[in-house]
């Protein structure tokens, strides 16, 4: 697939590492195009007087992506021209990601500025073991009963997977197999090849009802990516059953057939989830806040004029 490359004189960014975006983009596949389009906001006479560019445009998911690296307090003009920007072109899809929405995306990948940050224990617990063993039980009724009659391969994403779909399992009163696969993430260096199954089904999922089975669903573009390998194995039939939905973080819009809970955009951790590795085994779901260590003062707005 064709990807555009930002020319190194016109980086988006003050800083280099937030070139990184683009390079999360290149390994899940996601074309992207750097301010491709400009939009006129303001006109005098038939003189455009104010424009805005996004930063992005990922035509796969129709969507503009406009990056600032301005801390929240002081992204109020940004948001007047989004603001007018939603109103004049309502067709246009666009998702601003602030600072802070951007270093947890690093975050999330192992690297950024909240990599370093001091890790507090568990804030809040979000979901208790009692809660969490009711919805899961409540999620094995539903896909029992819309199955019924049918055989199952239910179909778990490594890692942070296993304890929902342990329990899950249990929950669901049909003859099923049970399959695990596993797909590369993330890291930074080295990763130009791109994202790809590092284990797939070991089950022949042709003619198969397949309940492709996840942890989390964030920005989307994992799961985007396995849909689309799946696919071409002619299951039956393909749905998602996914524990947890953070929804406001999703680019890639993916369809989720189950749902245990939507969750706010926070670090969540715990019944499998890690945070750097840790916290899986603790049988709740918690909120971890890592503080942002403060940013040098050149951590200013991109170069180039909007
Ligand atoms: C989680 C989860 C999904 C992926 C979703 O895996 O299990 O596979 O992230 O993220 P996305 O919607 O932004 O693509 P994680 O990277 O935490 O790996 P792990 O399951 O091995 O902990």
């Amino acid at each position: 697939m064709a990807h555009y490359a930002v020319p190194d004189t016109h980086r988006p960014f003050a800083h280099p590492s937030e070139d990184e975006f683009a390079r999360i983009l290149n390994f899940y596949g996601v074309q992207w195009l750097y301010e491709p389009r400009s939009f006129p906001l303001r006109w005098d006479g038939a003189r455009v007087v104010e424009m805005f560019t996004p930063d992005y445009y990922l035509p796969d998911l129709d969507l503009y992506i406009e990056l600032t690296t301005l801390k929240q307090s002081l992204v109020t003009e940004k948001n007047r021209k989004l603001r007018h920007l939603r109103e004049q072109y309502p067709e246009i899809n666009i998702k601003l990601l602030y600072r802070r929405d951007y270093h947890r995306l690093l975050a999330k990948y192992g690297f950024g500025p909240l990599v370093q940050a001091d890790v507090p224990d568990v804030e809040r617990v979000l979901f208790t073991k009692p809660r969490i063993e009711r919805r899961v039980a409540e999620l094995g009724r539903t896909i029992s009963n819309d199955y019924a009659g049918e055989q199952l391969v239910i179909l778990g994403v490594l890692r942070g997977v296993f304890c929902f779909m342990a329990d899950l399992m249990r929950q669901i009163t049909l003859p099923l197999s049970v399959d695990f696969m596993s797909v590369s993430y993330y890291t930074g260096d080295g990763d130009e090849g791109g994202v790809r199954i590092t284990k797939g089904p070991d089950i022949d999922i042709a003619g198969r009802h397949v309940l492709l089975v996840e942890d989390i669903v964030d920005t989307g573009m994992t799961l985007n990516y396995l849909l689309r390998y799946l696919r071409e194995l002619n299951p039956a039939s393909l749905s998602v059953c996914a524990l947890l939905d953070k929804r406001v973080r999703r680019l890639a819009s993916v369809n989720l057939n189950y749902t245990g809970f939507e969750v706010p955009d926070e670090f969540l951790v715990g019944y499998g989830l890690d945070y750097l590795e840790r916290y899986r085994n603790m049988p709740f779901i918690g909120i971890l806040r890592p503080t942002e260590p403060p940013q040098p003062k050149s951590d200013g707005e991109k170069q180039s004029p909007k």
